[in-house]
Order: structure tokens, then sequence, then C-alpha cells
């Protein structure tokens, strides 16, 4: 009797042990996926249309940096800007400058940033919510803006002891063609990127308690790199009002404060630089993005919308009458950042992005650059399909076998992934042509490579 208990009792063990191992291992799949990437670093194919069997231009990878950067001028046809400056405000969440809900932010954060929201209101600056993807920590965020791509879970693993970002990105496409950059405030900048700024001052975050000087720190040389003209990438990176949230949560006393401070910042470089582009240092654009947003305590990592709710403010595109003054919901996600400046900056996209290119950066340029900023935008998004989907036919050009004697297979866009991305795909490509022999609307065309992209992110 006993021994048949202790039998019991044993399998009873050994199926517990089974199910927790499963668990496990659905909870450990679940949070550190394993998604195919690509390695390497986009070059000079990006420009051209996908293929399979594509050689690699030895030639060309190995060019020096300016001439690397005049083909790439040349092959995109889009450089309107020569400088960036890309100012980080640490944890501001989207909603304190853009509002919500189509309301404006309270007064008493309106008033708390008057610069800003005039840019805003005079459709100077353009701004979105940047919908940041869980953690909402600092690296793995950087990391998502610069390169495109969403890391797994584990990148919180590594949060404490930052490892160099090997994968391919925004710096390492800038440095590729020449640029100079300095890099003011939080030192993980220096960590992700060992050596590749030619001057730099980091600050530690260690410093929770620490709101004055984490800023005072990165501003105290403002002054002296916008007279210079010897950079091209300029990052700042204001950690305090991160620090203000951590001590006193979203509706502390030294909130108000440190977004005038902020807009102190954004005021003296749209005056010295952006408001007037023609002193013969070539056009800057200023963007101004948060890493993430907080909760109404002051932390941050977690999913929820408040800790998700970053920003991305555009300032210095031209863009035409008051369409992005009011208030709206403009969402994207924060890894669109990365495809949006590489186009405009006219560098390749990196190869493991997933983001889209904010379409109203573009509202200034022409439809020639416009069509053809989403026609590489779908190129990349393309390539790295094919190393997920298998079924993507790629001999010659994307999606051959769908294609015959009467053009493109007349089937509609749907039934499974391939069929749907290569139908879409084939239709903008007809779309595309007939476009550049002036017969079809944009807006179409426009339509169906977001669609395009829309299928490819979500596949
Ligand atoms: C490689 O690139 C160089 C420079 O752009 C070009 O002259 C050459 O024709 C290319 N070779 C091939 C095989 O595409
Ligand atoms: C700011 O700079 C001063 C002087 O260089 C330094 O002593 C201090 O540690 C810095 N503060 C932070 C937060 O990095
Ligand atoms: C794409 O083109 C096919 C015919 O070539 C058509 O049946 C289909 O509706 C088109 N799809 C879209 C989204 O326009
Ligand atoms: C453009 O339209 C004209 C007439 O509307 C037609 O003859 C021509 O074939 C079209 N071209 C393309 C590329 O579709
Ligand atoms: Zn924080």
């Amino acid at each position: 009797m006993s021994s048949l208990t202790c039998a019991k009792l044993i399998l009873f063990s050994i199926a517990g042990v089974v199910i927790q191992i499963i668990g496990l291992s659905l909870f450990v799949y679940g949070f550190f996926p394993v998604k195919p990437a690509l390695s390497g670093i986009s070059g000079t194919e990006s420009f051209r249309v996908p293929r399979c069997n594509s050689v690699h231009n030895e030639s060309e990878g190995d060019l020096p940096p300016d001439q690397l950067k005049a083909l790439y001028e040349e092959l995109s046809g889009i450089h309107p800007f020569d400088r960036l400056i890309l100012m980080v405000i640490d944890g501001l969440p989207a909603e304190f400058v853009l509002g919500k809900d189509h309301q404006p932010p309270p007064k008493a954060l309106m008033e708390a940033m008057p610069y800003t929201q005039s840019l805003l209101a005079n459709g100077v600056a353009i701004g979105y919510h940047a919908k940041a993807a869980p953690p909402t920590v600092t690296m793995p965020r950087l990391k998502a803006m610069v390169s495109g791509a969403i890391g797994g879970f584990l990148d919180v693993a590594f949060n404490f002891n930052t490892q160099a970002l090997l994968d391919d990105n925004l710096l390492g496409q800038f440095f590729s063609v020449g640029w100079k950059m300095v890099m003011l405030g939080d030192e993980t900048w220096l960590k992700l990127f060992p050596g590749l700024f030619m001057r730099h001052d980091g600050v530690s975050s260690f410093f929770v308690k620490d709101t004055v000087q984490v800023d005072h720190n990165v501003s105290r040389h403002l002054g002296d790199e916008l007279s210079r003209d010897d950079w091209h990438l300029l990052i700042l990176h204001y950690l305090g009002l991160d620090h203000v949230g951590h001590i006193g949560g979203r509706n502390s006393i030294l909130m108000a404060p440190k977004l005038l401070e902020m807009d102190e910042v954004v005021k003296m470089i749209h005056t010295s630089i952006i408001a007037n582009q023609d002193n013969g240092q070539g056009r800057t654009l200023l963007v101004v993005v948060s890493d993430h947003g907080m909760t109404d305590n002051g932390n941050h990592g977690g999913s929820s919308y408040d800790e998700t709710d970053s920003l991305a403010l555009f300032i210095g595109l031209k863009n035409h009458g008051s369409e992005h003054a009011s208030y709206t919901v403009n969402t994207v996600y924060q890894v669109d950042i990365a495809p949006t400046l590489a186009l405009i900056f006219g560098v390749p996209i990196p190869k493991n992005n997933v983001g889209v290119l904010i379409l109203g950066t573009f509202d200034s340029f022409t439809d020639e650059q416009h069509l053809k900023a989403l026609e590489l935008n779908s190129w990349q998004l393309f390539r790295l399909l094919q190393a997920q989907l298998p079924g993507l036919s790629c001999e010659n050009s994307p999606c051959e076998s769908f294609i015959d004697d009467q053009g493109p297979r007349k089937s509609k866009c749907n039934g499974n992934l391939e069929n749907m991305i290569c139908c879409l795909y084939l239709n903008a490509t007809v779309l595309h042509s007939s476009w550049k022999s002036k017969n079809v609307s944009r807006n179409l065309l426009t339509y169906l490579l977001l669609e395009l992209q829309q299928c490819c992110c979500h596949a």
C-alpha cells in the first residue's frame, strides 16, 4: 500500500517538474524571442533593388569616407541637411509637450516650455508621440533609436554593464561617411560607441539625487560647440528631468523649472543655428527626443502608456501650413526615428531596422524625394523579410515568381503573408514606374508603399 503511494508521489513529482520546465521554456521563449537578424552593415546595395544573388561590390566598400559620401548622395538623391543636433531629454513624456487625446498640455506645462510651444504653433516644429517598446530604460531605447531594431528583454541585463553596440546603426553609418561627432551628457553613449566621438563630456547617471549638475555639465559646453563648425553630429543627453521624476514624480515642484531649462536649450539652438541657416555651415536639423516616459511616481521600465509615451520633435524642416500645429495625435514608433534620419541624411538604413519613414518629415521635400525614400525603406524591409520568410522568392528581382506574361499575377492582395507582401510590392512597383511617367497619383502609390511597410513590420 505504502509502496503504491510512493510510486504515485514520484510520478506526481516528475509531472510537476516536467510542467515547470515547459512553463519556464515558454516564459524564456516569450521574453527572449530569437529573431533571425542580418549580420553586417548596409552599404551601396541599399540603393539598389534587392536580389538574392547580388554580388557584394568590394571596391565600393573600401571607398574613403568623402567618396562614399558623394556616392550615397548621388544614389539617394536626398541630402537637404548637412548637420544634425540630437537632443535627448531623458524620461520626458511626450504628453508634456504635445498633450493627449487632441488636448494641449495643461497650462502650467505650456507655460513651462514657451519657446518650444511657439515653434509647434508656427509649424516650425513637428512633434510626434514616438511609442517606445519595453523595457523602457535608457540603453535599449537608445539602441532602438539608432538601429531601428527592437532588442529583447535580455538588454536589461546588460544595462548596468553596457556593451558597445556592434549592430548596424546610424552613428556607424555617419562615421563611415566621415562625420565628426560630439557627445555631451549621459555616458551611456560613450559605452555604446567607444572611440567614435571627436569630443565628449560624459556625465554619470549614477547620482539620481543630482538634478542640477548633470545638466549643467552638458550645457556648459553648448555655447562653445554651437559656435564651432567642425562637427556634423552633436548629441546632447540631459538626465536631470529623469532624476526629477525619480525624486518627486511627474508633478514634482522641480518639474516646471526643469522644463523651462530644457526650453532655454531649444531656444538657444534654434536662435543661434536653425533660424539662420545661411551662415555657411550648411543646413542643420534639430531633433529633440526622449528615450522613455515615466509613471506618476516617476518610475519607468514597464510597458504602460505613461512609460512608453516618448517624444520625437523635428525642428528646422520647412513644412507647409499649420496642419501639424494643432495638438493632433501623431503617433509613430520610436524605431521609426532611425530610418527617417538615415533617409533625411542620405545614408543607408541600418540592416535590421523595422521602422518606417515618418511621413510628415518629408512634407517639404519634392515628390520624387518622398517616393524615393519610401522605396529605399521598402527595399530595406524586403531584405530583412527575406531572412525571415523563406517563401519570399528573389531570383533576379523581388517576387519574380509572382509575375507572369500578363504582368503581376491578377491575385488579390491576400492569402498568406508572402502573397500579400508580393502583391503589394508588385502593385507599388507598377505604380511607381507609371508615376515616373506621370500617369498615376502619388497618393495611391504612397498608400500602397505604406501598406507594404505595415505588412512587413507585422510579419
Ligand atoms: C563597383 O563599384 C565601382 C564604383 O562605383 C564601379 O565602378 C564598378 O562598376 C562596380 N562593379 C560592379 C561589379 O558592380
Ligand atoms: C560635472 O563636472 C564636474 C567637473 O568636471 C565633475 O566634478 C562632476 O563629477 C560632474 N558631474 C557629473 C554628474 O558628472
Ligand atoms: C494590386 O493589383 C491587382 C491586379 O494587378 C489588383 O487585383 C489588386 O486589387 C491590387 N491591390 C491593391 C491593394 O491595389
Ligand atoms: C500613360 O497614359 C497614357 C494615356 O493615358 C498611356 O498611353 C500610356 O501607356 C501610360 N503610360 C504608362 C507607363 O502607363
Ligand atoms: Zn530613470
